[in-house]
């Protein structure tokens, strides 16, 4: 595992890190609004590994991957997609930075609904005027299973396939990274499995580097590892994860105003 030293400098970029934060904070608002959403969180996302991040409602995982994708700024601390330091760009290379090395797939599909799913798909790619490189293309729409698909509108599409083909969309532009926040939230547990499959395989077969938010201990189960927020902080990793592990960690956390769900898949309560 790679440690990242707590100097008051950034480490030097390391080879196989897609993406990395160093003492990171974000404070929301001033005096008794005041909130430390993160606290001096450091975190490497290695290539090729599935990350979920974990934690009680609140902890400052959606901050911690709105900052770690360019999508808000640190209050203080530094986020490095590759070798760029994001603090060093300006709006529009910062732009430019997301269109072209991050993908996102966030809880509400954010299909067009008047573009096919194909369409969908290469959508950045088309915003970004370059072209689809279609071996890439068809690899990533057999894995999803959406070759019959392509020229159905999302309305004649099922939640899972929708969000199949968001997932299809943020790995088309083979991005550095892709990152979820809550990405099967709103599926039922048959299509959220499938999509999360779809996320493991495009990890292990084509080498894609994944980090998602989850509250779910079934979903993490399906990442390399877990890292567990509290209260803006990192304080529990685990790597391998299994639910049942997982649930163990996610009982440890104080207050209990973790949203535990109700986890039907070899969990025991008793
Ligand atoms: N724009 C904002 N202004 C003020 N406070 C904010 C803002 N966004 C988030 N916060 C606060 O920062 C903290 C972390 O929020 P964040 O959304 O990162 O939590 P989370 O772990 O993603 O929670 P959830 O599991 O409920 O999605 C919370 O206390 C939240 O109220
Ligand atoms: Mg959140």
């Amino acid at each position: 595992m790679t440690t990242v030293p707590r100097s008051p400098h950034a480490p030097h970029p390391t080879p196989g890190i897609a993406a990395a934060a160093f003492d990171l904070s974000k404070v929301y608002g001033s005096g008794d609004t005041r909130v430390v959403a993160l606290d001096g969180v450091s975190i490497d996302f290695r290539e090729g590994e599935f990350t979920a991040i974990m934690g009680p409602s609140g902890c400052g995982k959606s901050t911690l991957m709105h900052c770690a994708a360019g999508l808000d700024s640190p209050s203080s601390g530094s986020v490095r997609i590759g070798t760029t330091e994001l603090s060093t760009l300006n709006d529009r290379l910062l732009t430019a930075l997301r269109r072209d090395r991050i993908g996102f797939i966030f809880q509400a599909f954010n299909l067009l609904p008047t573009l096919t799913a194909l369409e969908n798909i290469t959508l950045p790619l088309t915003i970004a005027g370059r072209r689809p490189d279609q071996q890439w293309l068809d690899r990533v729409v057999a894995m999803v299973g959406l070759a019959q698909r392509l020229d159905h509108r999302p309305a004649q599409l099922s939640g899972g396939q929708q969000q199949r083909v968001a997932v299809a969309r943020a790995l088309a532009a083979q991005p550095a990274i892709i990152f979820g926040d809550e990405p099967t939230g709103n599926l039922d547990s048959r299509a959220g499995a499938e999509v999360l499959g779809f996320l493991r395989d495009s990890v292990r077969e084509l080498g894609q580097t994944a980090v998602m938010v989850t509250h779910d201990p079934v979903a993490a189960g399906y990442a390399d590892r877990v890292v567990f927020l509290s209260d803006g902080r990192l304080v529990d990793e685990m790597a391998h994860p299994t639910p049942d592990r997982v649930l163990d960690v996610m009982r440890r956390f104080s207050g209990g105003t973790s949203r535990t769900p109700a986890v039907d898949a070899g969990s025991r309560t008793s």
